[in-house]
């Protein structure tokens, strides 16, 4: 008796963006929020640059309170930071999501970008600027949080601490990492601003996406072939 194997696929219909993901990114934001105005003002009190953040941005009336706010942000953006990472690697989300990313991808991706033809049609595909621009938050995320450990306990961190060299590289460092994120920043909310769809549906969760996966392996005596 031969045996063959059935597999019954069901209909998993979950939202593109499912809650606890969209509660995260949204946490995420406002933690960023406070740790990009709260490190401007710590910044001003001794800048590494010939510039000033100008007092109407920065969080907290003198540098001390800008510090209380920084260490309150990155409790949160650490703590949440973790979890989506968690998320995202074991929900299998960032393998669907993110990867792959071929060269191929990327250079249509730019070709379409750079006449004006990006489609945005799909909301649940990530295109390769994108996927790339996500993965590139995520490690400078990591390098943030890295040489922010290495400028807080210099001590304590100290092999961190000599990964970058002196103070003042680890402090440029964490100053280049911000640079980045809010040059992120302003690529995705313009992006999220000119598809308002997609911001409605971090918002929302989205369209129902209906992923038909294997759900059971039956073995049955059933003869397979014809
Ligand atoms: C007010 C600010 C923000 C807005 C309006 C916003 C909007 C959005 C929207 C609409 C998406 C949906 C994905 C898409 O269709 O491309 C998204 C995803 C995402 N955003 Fe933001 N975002 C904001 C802040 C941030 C910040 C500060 C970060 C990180 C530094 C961030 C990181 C991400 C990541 C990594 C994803 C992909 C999430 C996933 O699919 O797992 N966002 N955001």
């Amino acid at each position: 008796m031969s045996t063959a194997t059935i597999e019954s696929s069901a209909p998993t219909g979950h939202r593109l963006h499912p809650v606890a993901l969209r509660i995260m990114h949204w946490i995420n934001a406002v933690a960023i929020f406070i740790m990009i105005g709260s490190g401007w003002k710590i910044y001003n009190d001794d800048a590494i640059f010939g510039f000033h953040f100008p007092d109407a941005v920065v969080i907290g009336k003198w540098a001390q309170y800008g510090l209380q706010w920084h260490f309150f942000g990155m409790w949160i953006f650490v703590l949440n930071g973790l979890a989506y990472l968690s998320y995202g690697i074991a929900s299998g989300r960032f393998r669907q999501k993110l990867f792959p990313i071929s060269l191929g991808e990327i250079l249509a991706t730019v070709g379409d970008a750079l006449r004006l033809r990006l489609s945005h049609d799909n909301l649940t595909h990530y295109n390769a600027v994108q996927k790339i621009l996500y993965l590139g938050v995520m490690l400078i995320g990591v390098l943030i949080v890295i040489s922010g450990l290495a400028l807080w306990k210099p001590v304590q961190f100290s092999e961190l601490a000599d990964l970058f060299g002196d103070f003042q590289t680890i402090r440029l460092v964490h100053f280049l990492c911000m640079s980045a994120i809010v040059a992120f920043i302003v690529v995705h909310v313009s992006l999220a601003l000119l598809v308002p769809k997609s911001l409605l549906a971090m918002v929302t969760g989205g369209p129902t996406v209906d992923e038909a996966k294997p759900r059971s392996t039956v073995a049955s005596p059933i003869e397979a072939t014809p």
